[in-house]
């Protein structure tokens, strides 16, 4: 997005960091800086760290890291673009218009507006004799309200290779942005044809009310049975639920997550406005952080079948870690959501969803399933695997409570159970504090980056580059003594990158701040470069400082630079050794 620099510079000038974490994580002061339990990962003790003097937090937890920007892209959920927008929002800035046809705002606003005409053509063609079919399935097959097909817009794409193609440049838009989008596809020959052909069609939109993809599915039994919009500009189906730009309003207190798109069309119909579907993936770490953002309780309500139970499974996990109650549906009678309501009506489904187990009862459960608990050794094995289970539990009252009941099950005292999970839960201390320790004891591989692709070549010579910016971050006009330092001499090319653009930005004028670079860097490089920007450096002799990292610095890549040579004389003397061998 091509917004000027000075801009973003205002922007940061009128969001303290500060005032905005504080928006969304109570912070307490200790010394010079703030700290509070971070919102990107489950914790109890503080790790979350925000430097008012240098405009940044870190997670020393999770290793989240960033400026402001960073800090909204994150929690927000936002590209970098809609985070400006949502920043300029709050602190009362207008965006300036981008101009030029490049900008990446054009192109996305291009983009989706293209989807909406697509999905408008779809749903007209419901209204059409080429929509008969599609009509028939929604409203006879499937059994949805006009009101439903309406409210979440759906729609048919026709037979044929071409028909949204056809339709779409009577708008003017092209064949490659419809290919862009995803709405069609180039063969093998370089034949470009519809996507979706006879298919009814679901839009997939955002919580802006933006159709971003879609989803479509067959009228009879050929395969496959769905077919999703790829990943596109405006599309991430990690990061994105079906109806929760409706879900997130409701009244009933929780979201119900479903597998599927009619299971979730289903439940709205049937007045539980709070079903969302992930898109035909399996839930994401930042799908729980979404809904984390709009309820605090999710009932899951996945196929019955052994893929949806270990679905399940897996999503207890992801949802507990940001802090929301997880509970899960069983049903008896049918396999999913949309064929219960279908054959025991809505309150039956009420009485289900009342009935949902909290998901320690479900887990345990599944692993009673496992075994025949009148086998002694298999009721070991039941307590082998349920002990784990308890010891994860944070309360004691929940462990007590729900070890009686595994004790029961296997028909030993509750002392029995409770000793064995407090051995697990030691075990389990001791684990963390001694991989803590070696974290502590390996200096070197602390000091490296997480990121693999992020790896230092050359540590000494890293330390020195991670030096020269945290000096002039904190005293920019340390920049007067690197006239002579190449940013092609840093051995860390991350580090070079960063040192050149803050040197530009210094030079135009602009504030020397790492927090202003979230449009040019990765969100991992920020969150290794906040790491490195907010560990000690001390000013007091700032500009001997800056001359002997420039000298580390200079000597590592003149070490190089000879091992480069000696390489390139090494090969030349192969070469003329080979023609005297062939000439002579
Ligand atoms: P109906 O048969 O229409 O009731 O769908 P369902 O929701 O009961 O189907 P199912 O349980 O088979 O699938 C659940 C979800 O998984 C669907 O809503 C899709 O999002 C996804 N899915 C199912 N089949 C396919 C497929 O063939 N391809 C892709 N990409 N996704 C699929
Ligand atoms: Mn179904």
């Amino acid at each position: 997005m091509a917004v000027p620099a000075q801009f973003i510079d205002e922007l940061m000038a009128r969001c303290d960091i500060a005032d905005v974490v504080a928006d969304y994580v109570p912070l307490t002061r200790k010394g010079g800086s703030l700290w509070g339990c971070c919102p990107f990962h489950s914790e109890r003790t503080p790790s979350f760290h925000v430097v008012p003097e240098r405009q940044m937090y870190k997670c020393f937890g999770c290793g989240k890291g960033g400026g402001v920007i960073n800090f909204i892209m994150e929690i927000e959920n936002l590209s970098y673009p809609d985070a400006v927008r949502f920043l300029a929002k709050r602190a009362g800035l207008q965006v300036p218009e981008e101009r030029g046809d490049g900008g990446f705002r054009k192109k996305r606003e291009r983009l989706l507006s293209l989807n909406k005409e697509a999905a408008r053509y779809f749903h007209s063609v419901l209204h059409s004799p080429a929509g008969q079919a599609g009509v028939e399935y929604l409203f006879g097959k499937r059994k949805l309200s006009k009101a439903t097909v309406t409210r979440f817009g759906l729609g048919m794409a026709p037979e044929g290779w071409d028909k949204l193609i056809t339709a779409m440049a009577a708008k003017g838009y092209e064949k490659g942005e419809l290919l862009e989008a995803g709405l069609v596809v180039r063969s093998k020959e370089g034949r470009v044809y519809d996507r979706f052909r006879n298919r009814v069609m679901f839009p997939i939109i955002d919580l802006r009310g933006d159709v971003i993809g879609f989803g479509g599915r067959v009228l009879d039994d050929s395969t496959p049975k769905y077919l999703n919009s790829p990943d596109t500009p405006v599309f991430n189906k990690g990061r994105n639920l079906f109806a929760l730009n409706i879900a997130k309003r409701t009244r009933l207190g929780r979201i119900i997550l479903t597998e599927g798109y009619m299971d979730t069309l289903s439940l709205h119909q049937a007045g539980f406005d709070c079903a969302v579907a992930s898109l035909g993936t399996a839930l994401t770490p930042d799908h729980a952080q979404l809904l984390s953002r709009y309820t605090k309780e999710v009932v899951i309500a996945y196929d019955g079948d052994g893929a949806g139970v270990s679905a399940a499974q897996r999503a207890i996990g992801l949802l507990e870690k940001t802090g929301m109650k997880v509970r899960v549906l069983r049903m008896k009678g049918a396999k999913d959501p949309d064929e219960f309501i279908g054959k025991y009506g809505p309150e039956a489904f009420a009485k289900l969803l009342d009935q949902s187990e909290n998901h320690i009862e479900y887990r345990i459960d599944q692993v009673k399933g496992k075994y025949d608990l009148t086998d002694d050794a298999q009721r070991v094995e039941f307590l082998k695997e349920a002990v784990p289970i308890l010891a994860q539990l944070p309360s004691p009252a929940e462990r007590e409570i729900y070890g009686a009941r595994c004790a029961e099950m296997a028909g030993v005292t509750a002392e029995v159970v409770a000793q064995e999970v407090k051995r697990e839960r030691s075990r389990l201390s001791w684990k963390a504090k001694k991989q803590q320790e070696r974290r502590d004891l390996t200096p070197a591989v602390q000091l490296q980056p997480k990121e693999r692709a992020l790896r230092y070549d050359n540590l000494r010579s890293a330390r020195a580059e991670e030096g020269v910016l945290r000096l002039v971050i904190l005293d920019p006009e340390l920049f007067g003594s690197t006239a002579a330092l190449d940013p092609e001499h840093f051995s860390a090319p991350l580090l070079g990158k960063v040192f050149r653009l803050l040197r530009e930005r210094w030079t135009n004028g602009l504030t020397v701040s790492l927090a202003a670079l979230a449009g040019e860097l990765e969100p991992t490089e920020m969150s290794h470069l906040s790491g490195v920007l907010t560990q000690p450096e001390s000013l007091q002799n700032g500009a001997r400082a800056m001359r002997d990292y420039i000298e580390i610095i200079e000597t590592e890549a003149e070490k190089r630079r000879l091992a480069g040579e000696s390489d390139e004389l090494l090969a030349m003397q192969k070469k003329l050794l080979e023609k005297k061998a062939y000439g002579g």
